[in-house]
């Protein structure tokens, strides 16, 4: 009725109206619309003209207090649920409330005591009998006049997304419609989640809490948000519609014909898609955002790529390690991944100029989602990669049909890989980590015959280095000069492959180095090495390192720091220490390795205090480590490579303990068939030096092993080689006087010994025992050592009488870390570079 006497003529009318009001006519059910005349009143409510929306008083179901909202549900359906609340931070009590048209043309919620709880507080131009609110078939509560639309709930407040209804950003207006989220299911006040668009640099929805993201959906392509786990399921949502001015306003929408549909935000932060399923005579849950753990923002942190269908789910993307070990392994993926082979343009500093080695390439990472502060670029196709190679902070590049080509720079944050669809994603990568398998066989191969050319070639640049005398002042681009002299040298007729590992070697400016250090700071010394001291350094990205600056004073620094960059760049496994790389400018000769941070082996063995953390498994794990990592040397790397100066201040350990065995300055390269080699100059250390070594300067595999049962019985006895307690003996001496009384397993500290390890420990100091025989041809190869230790019931060969010349005058503890300046045979050293 009120509807017939609204489109008649208004003034005679709503004369008649307010006499009607007069006589306090209740709002018959099927009612949609509130007049200044007609409020709604206490369990009164609107219906919508189709039956499926009602606005009106209620209280939460399931809420323990009466507090009574004001909003708009779903009519037909038996569980309660809620589209919209008007007062959501403002109930009021149980008592009796009003809703109605205030004198100023608003729509507003009073409680029993008349005080205003709510009001929509548009300042309404006309009379306040001119102004109805009117419930739409959509479920949109519209406050209008006969002129214009005044108020509507589709634009205030709201955590469910109705059909036809607009998710917007406007940057030019300010205006942001989103959805905000109830405190919980029985609470509508403002939550702590949001779901917002946001339309730059792609239209992209985002889930916060707090104005922290929890959740981003990819940029909008055109038809599908590409960070969705399977873009497909949001087409499921019916006539999906973005629109997009490209000058910052952004609108969502959907629509059903059926209004039995919306999409939430839940308490949790979760957004529902759901249907009405009469046949259930319950909501459906068609699409739900985030599906699995893997969506939650950045769980796996930077350079950390998450997938939902492995355990565990998050992982590094490969050329990264975790950022602390023993946080990623706990499962607090948070901290994420540093690069590990640092980026040929990190190296160089800002400087990226033509030298310097290998130019970074891409690991292309399929079926991704991809980061998030994706940048756009005009480049085409083709063109994408070349544009990220081409600039030093470009990260990673993809390329999308509808948007064109993607850039990140910086750490690459919230990355999953996707079962069904998603995008390739190019991740940038130093050269060193991209070699596929067969280019490293041929690295192998090829590298023996390198290395005679290599030296050869180190000879004449040695050579060339001292005629010209005087280093140029200005020497920031020396690596790169180095580099070049050395190509010119190679390029006449060497192979191709010959210029290709000489690029291959990691070049760092010194200016990057001793940033990364606090210009070699005493702070960030770690110790002092053979060559040289050795600082702790983090790099721009976070990556920490370990940089070992050759002595200035040292003359011979550069052969062994050529011949140590070109061996170790090459060696790669869990046993010994990455080199990341070195650096040559002036006078300066520095090499980076990656960083432990548990430092060497000594450090723990020798401390009272610390000894106590290496227990005997942890022990005998460390003993079989250094054995991998020898054999490695020895045998597995195709270079046959002689350590030639092993020490327990040597290996390092990582987070978990695990050894690792550094140093390589003195390693020499030569060919497979080579047993032995004599040469002139004897380099090392005196307690681990074999008697032909030291005496003879003859060196071969079996002077390594030497030093490895040297090691072996300071793991097991933690005692220096130079012990001066019992009758004067030194260890091995004091090792094998056991060995004969047969109490063999009290040599082992008493830190670690347990009669369950008894067995064990005898034989550790068997094998050790072994190794440290006078004849080198007696002594075990590092494989036969390592299937003896890993054997059980294993009968093994009685070792016969050790070398005793080991510490004969020298102690270890004063020539460890000094072997230059100690041991003095060394002093009549000649510079030849070759052990030939
Ligand atoms: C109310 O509580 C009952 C029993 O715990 C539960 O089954 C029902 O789903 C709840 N209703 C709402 C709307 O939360
Ligand atoms: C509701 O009323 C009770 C008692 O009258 C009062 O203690 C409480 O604070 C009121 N709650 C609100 C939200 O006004
Ligand atoms: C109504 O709007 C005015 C100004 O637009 C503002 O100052 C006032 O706080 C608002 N009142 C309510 C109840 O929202
Ligand atoms: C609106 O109605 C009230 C009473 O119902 C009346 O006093 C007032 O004059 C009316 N205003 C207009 C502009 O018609
Ligand atoms: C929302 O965030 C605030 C501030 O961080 C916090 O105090 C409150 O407990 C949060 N509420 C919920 C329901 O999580
Ligand atoms: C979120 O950010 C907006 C704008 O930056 C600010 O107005 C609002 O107070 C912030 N909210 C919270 C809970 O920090
Ligand atoms: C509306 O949604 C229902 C339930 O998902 C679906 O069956 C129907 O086809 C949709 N209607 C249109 C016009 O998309
Ligand atoms: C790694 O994380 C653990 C636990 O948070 C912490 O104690 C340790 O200091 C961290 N290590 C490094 C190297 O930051
Ligand atoms: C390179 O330059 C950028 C910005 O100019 C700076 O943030 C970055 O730290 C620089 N990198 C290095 C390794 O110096
Ligand atoms: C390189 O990329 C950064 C970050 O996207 C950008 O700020 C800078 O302008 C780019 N440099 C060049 C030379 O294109």
């Amino acid at each position: 009725m009120v509807v017939v006497l609204l489109n008649a003529r208004r003034h005679i009318l709503l004369l008649l109206l307010a006499a009607f009001s007069c006589f306090s006519v209740r709002l018959s059910f099927g009612e949609d619309r509130i007049t200044f005349s007609t409020p709604v009143k206490g369990s009164e409510t609107l219906l919508s003209n189709n039956g499926i929306f009602r606005f009106g008083f209620f209280t939460p179901v399931n809420s323990t207090g009466h507090l009574r909202y004001v909003g708009i549900w779903y009519a037909k359906v038996p569980v309660q649920t809620v589209v919209w609340v008007a007062n959501k931070d403002t109930p009021i009590n149980n008592t009796y409330g009003v809703i109605s048209i205030s004198g100023k043309g608003n729509l507003v919620v009073k409680d029993g005591q008349n005080r205003h709880v709510w009001s929509t507080n548009v300042t309404a131009s006309v009379s306040p009998n001119a102004t109805w609110v009117q419930l739409m078939d959509n479920g949109n509560l519209v406050l209008q006049d006969n002129r214009d639309i005044l108020w509507e709930s589709f634009k205030h407040n709201y955590n469910t997304l109705l059909p036809r209804m607009n998710l917007m950003t406007n940057l030019k207006t300010g205006e942001n419609l989103g959805l905000t989220s109830w405190k919980s299911y029985v609470d509508p006040s403002t939550g702590n989640y949001t779901v917002s668009l946001v339309p730059f640099p792609f239209p992209e929805l985002l889930t916060k809490y707090n104005n922290v993201t929890k959740w981003r959906s990819g940029p909008w392509n055109g038809q599908v948000f590409i960070g969705l786990p399977d873009m497909d399921t949001l087409l499921n949502i019916d006539g999906l519609n973005l629109n997009n001015d490209n000058q910052g306003m952004v609108s969502l929408t959907y629509a059903n014909d059926s209004f039995m549909y919306h999409i939430t935000l839940d308490p949790n932060g979760a957004i529902y898609q759901r249907d009405w399923r009469p046949s259930m005579n319950d909501w459906r849950v068609g699409v739900r955002f985030p599906s699995t753990d893997c969506d939650s923002y950045s769980r796996c942190g930077p350079y950390g790529s998450c997938n939902p269908g492995e355990d565990p789910q998050c992982k590094c993307v490969k050329g990264f390690v975790p950022r602390n070990n023993t946080e990623w392994t706990a499962g607090n993926w948070m901290n994420g991944c540093v690069r590990r082979a640092p980026l040929r343009c990190q190296r160089l500093g800002n400087r990226s100029g033509n030298g310097g080695g290998k130019r970074d390439g891409f690991l292309k990472l399929e079926k991704m989602k991809v980061p998030v502060n994706v940048e756009p670029s005009q480049a085409n196709k083709e063109a994408c990669p070349k544009v990220c190679l081409d600039n030093c902070s470009c990260t990673a590049y993809a390329y999308d049909q509808g948007i064109g080509c993607m850039l990140w720079s910086g750490e690459l944050v919230d990355m999953q890989s996707f079962l069904g669809s998603g995008i390739d994603l190019y991740i940038r990568l130093a050269h060193s980590e991209l070699k596929t398998h067969s280019e490293r066989v041929l690295i192998m191969i090829t590298a023996p015959v390198l290395g005679v050319a290599f030296a050869a070639t180190v000879c004449i640049l040695i050579a060339c280095w001292k005629f010209k005398k005087r280093p140029e002042p200005q020497e920031n681009r020396s690596a790169e000069i180095l580099l070049q002299r050395m190509e010119a040298l190679t390029s006449g007729n060497e192979p191709t492959s010959n210029q290709a590992n000489l690029k291959e070697l990691p070049l760092f400016e010194f200016q990057v180095l001793a940033t990364a250090t606090d210009n070699f700071s005493l702070g960030n010394k770690l110790g002092q090495g053979g060559f040289g001291p050795v600082y702790k350094g983090v790099l721009s990205e976070g990556q920490e390192i370990a940089v070992k600056r050759l002595s200035r004073a040292s003359g011979q620094g550069l052969d062994e720091l050529l011949n140590e960059v070109v061996v170790i760049s090459k060696l790669q496994h869990r046993n010994l220490v990455k080199l990341l790389g070195c650096c040559i400018e002036g006078e300066e000769r520095l090499l980076v390795y990656e960083y432990m941070p548990k430092k060497s082996l000594d450090a723990y063995l020798f401390d009272p205090l610390k000894q106590k953390i290496l227990d005997w498994r942890t022990r005998f794990n460390i003993m079989e480590g250094i054995c991998r990592g020898l054999l490695y040397l020895h045998r597995d790397s195709r270079l046959k490579i002689i350590h030639r100066d092993l020490k327990a201040s040597n290996i390092l350990l990582d987070e978990n303990l695990n050894p690792k065995i550094s140093d390589f300055g003195l390693a020499r390269v030569f060919q497979v068939n080579e047993d032995e080699a004599n040469t002139i100059r004897v380099v090392g250390t005196y307690g681990y030096m074999s008697p032909e070594y030291a005496m003879e300067g003859l060196y071969s595999e079996k002077s390594d092993v030497f030093s490895l049962g040297v090691i072996f019985l300071q793991i097991i006895s933690g005692r220096r080689n130079s012990h001066k307690e019992d009758n004067d003996l030194n260890l091995l001496a004091y090792a094998w006087k056991l060995w004969n009384e047969g109490e063999a397993a009290s040599l082992a500290d008493p830190i670690v010994f347990d009669e369950c390890f008894e067995k064990e420990i005898t034989k550790c100091v068997q094998i050790g025992l072994l190794c440290v025989q006078e004849v080198a041809n007696d002594r075990p190869n590092v494989s036969t050592v390592i299937w003896m230790l890993t054997t059980e019931n294993m009968k093994l060969p009685k070792p016969k009488q050790p070398a005793f010349i080991a510490t004969s005058g020298v102690s270890e503890a004063e020539s460890s870390g000094q072997s230059r300046q100690n041991v003095s045979i060394n002093d009549v050293s000649l510079t030849a570079i070759t052990g030939r």
